[in-house]
């Protein structure tokens, strides 16, 4: 079996940047709940002429830069959206073409803020059988397109972002270690877009009815999310027979800061090696993991040889959680 790893990131934030004092102007908040509640103080939003897709080919281009690949080395193409350019065809052919990537196959994967993990999984999976080379997991949201500026309650909180990870061979002990991804629909109207499927079509009455903007029992999810990402993180951290002293970093899905700090107290960690940018990035869902592995790639917060532990939680509900070895 081959080891599979990351051998590449890279990201594409709109330039936009929407404060929560912008947001005061819209809705009934403050700066000062935001920040509390969230640990958030600013979001990027896409310009009218970017589309998730746009976002993706250059947050693409600049993964394979720094794996030293081109498209054409690309065995498969998997696009994390719950926000893709439009429903049919796929963000992924989108990216496909944009690239110049040929004999690839490209799907999109729908598991909102764990989408990313779920499409290193199955990435890994091809990998380590030896039935593809390299692997293009994008995690893409323009979450802006689909909220209601007039609910509080969810337009504080999302921001837009994309951000890539090429999957390849790599040498151990680098690689993916262990792995853990889990759903449970009984949870699945905590966290939804009630209208413009095959339940209920798109029409003058659900666009009325603003039903084409996420919903969300934020509170009751809130529980469900620090009980789930801890669930999991220890069950990869067994699967690999360490403990939690020996991560050198913990990227957690950024959905709010207080989750963070919840779920870093019950694994025992300190704040140090716990990595959040929630503060000026907001909720990305999907694009929140691989943007904050860039990051963390491009600042030297993850150096070769480090133990990272990442896991997310999110619509679905889903949850997962991987422990990587640099
Ligand atoms: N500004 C001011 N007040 C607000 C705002 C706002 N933006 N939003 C809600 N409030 C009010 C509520 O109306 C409520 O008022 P009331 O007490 O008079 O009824 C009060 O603040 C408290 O509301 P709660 O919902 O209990 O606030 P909470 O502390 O739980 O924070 C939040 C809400 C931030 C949404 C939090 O529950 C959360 O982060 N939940 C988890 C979200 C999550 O993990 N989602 C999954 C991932 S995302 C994905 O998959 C795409």
């Amino acid at each position: 079996m081959t080891a599979a790893g990351i051998v590449g990131t890279g990201s594409a934030l709109p330039e936009r940047v929407i404060t929560n004092f912008d947001l005061e102007k819209l809705v009934d908040t403050s700066d000062q709940w935001i920040a509390e509640r969230t640990g958030i103080r600013e979001r990027r939003q896409a310009a009218p002429r970017e589309t998730t897709s746009t976002l993706c080919i250059q947050a693409s281009q600049r993964a394979l830069e720094m794996a030293g690949l081109g498209p054409h080395d690309l065995d498969i193409i998997i696009c994390s959206t719950i926000s893709p350019d439009m429903p049919l065809p796929s963000t992924a052919a989108f990216i496909q073409h944009g690239l110049g990537a040929r004999n690839v196959m490209s799907f999109d994967l729908a598991a909102a803020c764990s989408g990313f993990l779920f499409g290193v999984t199955v990435a890994e999976q091809f990998i380590r059988t030896g039935k593809a080379r390299y692997v293009l997991v994008v995690g893409a949201e323009l979450l802006s397109r689909f909220l209601d500026y007039k609910d509080r309650a969810t337009c504080v909180l999302f921001g837009d972002g994309v951000a890539a990870g090429i999957i390849g061979p790599v040498e151990p002990p680098s690689g993916i270690l262990a792995t853990t991804m889990r759903t449970d629909g009984n949870f699945a109207e905590h966290l939804y877009i009630p209208a413009g499927g095959a339940l209920k079509p798109a029409s003058c009455e659900t666009v009325r009815a603003r039903e084409h903007y996420i919903k969300m029992k934020g509170n009751e999810l809130f529980k469900v999310a620090v009980r789930s990402l801890e669930e999991v993180c220890r069950n990869v951290l067994e699967k690999a027979q360490i403990t939690a002293n020996d991560l050198d970093l913990f990227v957690p899905h950024q959905a709010n800061q207080r989750i963070t700090e919840a779920v870093r107290e019950r694994l025992g960690l300190c704040t140090e090696k716990v990595f959040s940018n929630i503060s000026r990035i907001g909720n990305t869902s999907s694009a929140s993991i691989p943007l904050c592995l860039d990051e963390c790639v491009r600042s030297g917060r993850i150096r070769k040889g480090h133990m990272v532990l990442t896991a997310a939680f999110g619509a679905g509900v889903t949850w997962g959680a991987a422990l990587m070895r640099w």
